[in-house]
């Protein structure tokens, strides 16, 4: 297995800067998201990493090598695409066989070999199975085999599960995680949803037009975004423009004045306070504010509400279990923004 470091990558296609001087170090065995919006450069950068592309400025390291212009079947990596590329013309062994055989790898092994990495991915006994007569699932896996099969130090995984229906993403995702576990494989997984990178991810980047913006544990992330697109790509958020009228102190627009945990900042500095919806206390004993509510949208498990007072707008969220009498248009809420639960920016 392999300790992985890119060392301030580029990529430039024509005029398209898709990878800006990017730097960061991936600890053997970890699992790494690469997250962002679509276009960020995410695809490209584990296009370099398997040796796909070669960087126009910068240098990737497995361990202490030097990989930069290494060929991909020189690298030892994985990797499953986003369409997963079967070749549809072969049967699903033929598939997972593919990178032993351009290894040169002996017919009785790689007839081991394959069923061993089916198995893995709890398709044994499918080796003669037309590609084509797979459900998208099931093509999925294979293509996951295929990765495995060469017993790859490093796996590379583009949107692997973009295809699939929303209950098969979720037992998907966490048959991949188990396996890489249990392999102890470094593993770069790129998606553009947050709730994937979340729950997997021993840690994560977050990119935004070919740079990346932040690095950090799903925790840290989370809940200490650097940055107003970070917060808001990692969730739903709130953001007020705020001005502080003394250390600790500032006003919201409709002259309201709240405590932030923030003793540092001038009077006068213009700040962005973000908060998440279900950090908005509501019913509190000492609000802020009352809000308004002019929209509750019901989800299942809880209500979304949107609270107005003056010019603040506000989204917050009513569990089930904590809400009392039904909520309706035109109510009114007592609203707090508690000062440990604000991000300033
Ligand atoms: N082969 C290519 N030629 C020209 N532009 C490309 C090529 N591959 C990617 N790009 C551009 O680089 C940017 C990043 O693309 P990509 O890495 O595929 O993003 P993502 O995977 O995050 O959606 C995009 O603007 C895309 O259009
Ligand atoms: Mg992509």
């Amino acid at each position: 297995m392999a300790r992985v470091r890119l060392q301030n990558v580029s990529k430039a296609f024509d005029t398209v800067q898709a990878v800006d001087n990017v730097s960061f170090e991936v600890k053997e065995g970890e699992f790494f998201s690469l997250l962002g919006p679509s276009g960020c450069g995410k695809t490209t950068t584990l296009r370099m990493l398997a040796g796909f592309e070669t960087p126009s400025a910068g240098s990737i390291f497995f361990n202490d090598t030097n990989v930069t212009t290494a060929k991909p079947q020189h690298r030892n990596v994985g990797m499953v695409f986003q369409n997963y590329a079967l070749f549809a013309h072969l049967s699903v062994g033929e598939n997972v066989a593919f990178g032993l055989r351009a290894r040169n790898v002996e017919k009785h092994e790689i007839a081991s070999r394959v069923s061993r990495a089916l198995a893995q991915v709890d398709l044994s006994g499918l080796e003669n199975r037309a590609v084509s007569a797979l459900s998208g699932g099931q093509q999925q896996r294979v293509a996951l085999a295929r990765a495995l099969v060469v017993e790859p130090q490093i796996l590379l995984l583009d949107e692997p599960l973009s295809n699939l229906d929303a209950k098969l993403r979720v037992e998907t995702r966490e048959r991949i995680r188990s396996i890489q576990k249990k392999l102890g494989i470094t593993t770069f997984y790129v998606t553009h949803d947050q709730e994937e990178a979340l729950t997997q991810s021993d840690r994560m980047a977050v990119f935004f037009n070919g740079k990346c913006e932040q690095i950090g544990t799903p925790r840290e992330i989370f809940n200490q975004p650097v940055s107003r697109e970070v917060m808001a790509f990692l969730g739903r958020a709130n953001f007020f423009q705020a001005n502080v009228v003394e250390p600790g102190l500032v006003r919201l627009p409709g002259d309201r004045q709240i405590k932030i945990n923030n003793n540092e900042i001038k009077a006068g500095t213009q700040i962005t306070l973000g908060i998440r919806p279900h950090h908005v206390e509501l019913y509190a004993r000492e609000p802020n504010f009352v809000g308004e509510v002019s929209k509750v949208t019901y989800t299942g498990a809880f209500e979304e509400l949107v609270l107005r007072a003056d010019e603040l707008q506000i989204e917050a969220v009513v569990s089930f279990q904590n809400a009392g009498e039904k909520i309706q248009i035109g109510d009114t809420i007592p609203v707090k923004l508690p000062p440990e639960k604000l991000t300033i920016f």
